[in-house]
């Protein structure tokens, strides 16, 4: 029989002080921690729903909305929102909060596809999702609709490479900001 796991059973959160060596020469808390905290989050969310290690297969768009400051405690809120074969869609939404202003700000949520891992290191299968509420019928829905925007998107980045003249193209540089030195 095929094995469904709630995705409230491997809801996730890491929370996590940011401290002085976090941050860049502005004063500002790293992109990169931010990411590397959000991969953290990402595979222990994933691999609980699994039961299998799990990988990073990409990752959909991560602005930072917000800056996060020294001293604010970051929290990664992670729940599985899409299940496929051997992948899976985790959400993640990123809150800071500032504890002596009594602030909270929601500085990102990205959309993390993690494949799970057999022994062997192929992708193996995981679990079917049960969804306990309208929110979770909600992020499933919109994670199928990501991923028909993002294969349509591939298909036109490929053609409109293969396609590109770029001595017919020149052109529009006129009104860029840059200067062409090369000649043909
Ligand atoms: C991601 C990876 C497992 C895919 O392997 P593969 O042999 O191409 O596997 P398959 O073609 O069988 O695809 C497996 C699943 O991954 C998904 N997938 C593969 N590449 C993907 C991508 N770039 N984005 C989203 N999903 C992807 C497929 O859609 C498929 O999903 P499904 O089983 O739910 O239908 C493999 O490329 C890999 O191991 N990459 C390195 C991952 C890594 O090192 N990450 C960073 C550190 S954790």
């Amino acid at each position: 029989m095929e094995d469904y796991k709630p995705a409230s059973y491997s809801k996730t959160t890491l929370t996590e002080l940011m401290i002085p060596a976090y941050a860049n020469f502005g004063g500002k808390i790293h992109g990169g921690i931010l990411l590397s905290l959000m991969d953290k989050v990402a595979y222990a969310c994933a691999s609980k729903h699994a039961g299998n290690y799990c990988v990073t297969a990409n990752i959909d768009t991560v602005d930072f909305l917000q800056p996060v400051e020294v001293g604010e405690m970051v929290s990664m809120l992670a729940s599985v929102n899409y299940v496929g074969n051997t992948s899976m869609v985790v959400g993640i939404k990123v809150v800071s909060e500032d504890f002596k202003r009594g602030t909270i700000k929601h500085t990102n949520t990205s959309f993390f596809t993690m494949i799970a891992k057999d022994d062997e290191g192929r992708p193996t299968k995981v679990p079917g999702l049960i969804l306990e509420t309208r929110d979770d019928v909600r992020r499933f829905l919109e994670a199928i609709k990501r991923k028909e925007l993002r294969n349509t998107y591939k298909r036109e980045l490929n053609n409109a490479k293969t396609s590109m003249e770029i001595e017919t193209e020149i052109d529009k540089l006129e009104n860029e900001r840059c200067k062409i030195i090369w000649s043909k």
